[in-house]
């Protein structure tokens, strides 16, 4: 592997642009492109009998089982928990009978999900970890490993991990519903077709860094940004607002859209700019709706999605599947606090008091 910035400025802007290639060769992992056919993943891990997957992590990596919850209880049809590592360890659980416990970080060593792991052992039908390291000591404990193939991950804040990691779990979703007679094969080969789609999709989203740059110098003078969104773009509002922080420094929120009426609307006015992520699903009026309240209240909004006029403050990204939409948006919420950190002159790829990999508790 190459680890020099190559001829980029910093290691997340290296990193952010790999994505077409990075998720090209995990989609090569994970399903054979001549056939469509989805590969045997993760051979010892059986999803037919579970009643329930709970997945652990921390950072963005949660986000990414957050995304994948959605697509986990509607490709396999199983219950899913999301849980933050840190959270889960220390407090009393109730298992499942046929319970299979996932554990995603990309370093494969961050000291919580490692401590939750060693907790569920014996409590559980099966663990499965789904790392970008694969000598680990998280893809060591576990029973099973699925690597996202994302090749070193430098900049602290993580980006092409994050896709990696969402696109492994949409593969063990899909791996599960086929396993389970959900998803059928006609489904399974519509939803191979606007897989392949994804490393040209994530590289047109990446040639979108001119009209993102504007909005990204606009947003840093702020002293706060609100970032919205509704069903699988709400986890990408958060990691928006997480991204967003932690290389700018600037507050920053990521809501569900239809939970602003119930408190950070109160927040909105003309100083408060809100980026909205809408999606081309079935909630699109709705989020429509959310972003017209706090238009109403004078703030300053930016729509992010296929279908945003030109004339809106935004970005229009390329018109994709549904399943491949959160991509998207994730370099599109790279980018822009990528770019906003550069026009802050914050040190990027090492965001004071972070670390990469958090070895202790
Ligand atoms: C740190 C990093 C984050 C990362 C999180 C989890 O906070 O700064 O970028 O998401 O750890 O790391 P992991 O290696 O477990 O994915």
């Amino acid at each position: 592997w190459e680890v020099d910035k190559g001829p980029y400025p910093h290691f997340m802007l290296k990193e952010i642009h790999e994505q077409p290639e990075s998720l090209a060769r995990l989609l090569r992992e994970v399903i054979d492109i001549e056939s469509g056919a989805l590969k045997d993943i993760v051979p010892t891990v059986d999803f037919r009998g579970a009643d329930r997957i709970v997945m652990v992590a921390c950072g963005t990596a949660h986000y990414a089982t957050h995304v994948a919850k959605y697509w986990i209880e509607r490709f396999a049809r199983i219950p899913v928990e999301i849980e933050i590592a840190s959270e889960f360890r220390y407090r009393p659980r109730v298992h499942g009978k046929h319970e299979i416990a996932i554990f995603v970080s990309q370093s494969g060593e961050t000291a919580d999900t490692l401590a939750a792991l060693k907790d569920v052992q014996g409590h559980v039908t099966k663990t499965l970890a789904v790392v970008n390291v694969p000598t680990s000591t998280m893809a060591r404990d576990a029973d099973a490993v699925l690597t996202i193939e994302a090749g070193p991950e430098i900049g602290v804040a993580s980006t092409k991990a994050f896709t990696g990691q969402m696109l492994a779990l949409l593969a063990l979703a899909l791996k599960a519903g086929c396993d389970r007679g959900v998803v059928a094969p006609e489904m399974l080969s519509a939803l191979v077709d606007d897989l392949v789609t994804l490393p040209r999709l994530v590289s047109e989203t990446l040639a979108l860094s001119g009209d993102i740059d504007q909005i990204a110098r606009n947003l840093v003078q702020s002293e706060h940004v609100l970032f919205l969104g509704r069903g699988i773009q709400y986890p990408i509002a958060c990691e928006a607002a997480l991204k967003f922080k932690e290389i700018t420094y600037v507050h920053a929120d990521g809501y569900a859209a239809g939970e602003l009426k119930h408190g950070p609307i109160a927040l909105v006015d003309d100083a408060m700019p809100v980026v909205v992520f809408d999606g081309a699903d079935a909630l699109t009026e709705k989020t429509a709706s959310n972003a017209a309240e706090v238009v109403a209240r004078g703030a300053r909004m930016v729509r992010i999605g296929a279908s945003v006029e030109v004339c809106v403050a935004g970005v229009r990204t390329p018109a994709s599947s549904e399943v491949v939409e959160p991509f998207v948006n994730a370099v599109v919420l790279q980018l822009l606090a990528y770019q906003a950190a550069l026009a802050k002159g914050t040190n990027v790829d090492q965001p004071r008091n972070l670390a990469k990999s958090v070895t202790v508790e």
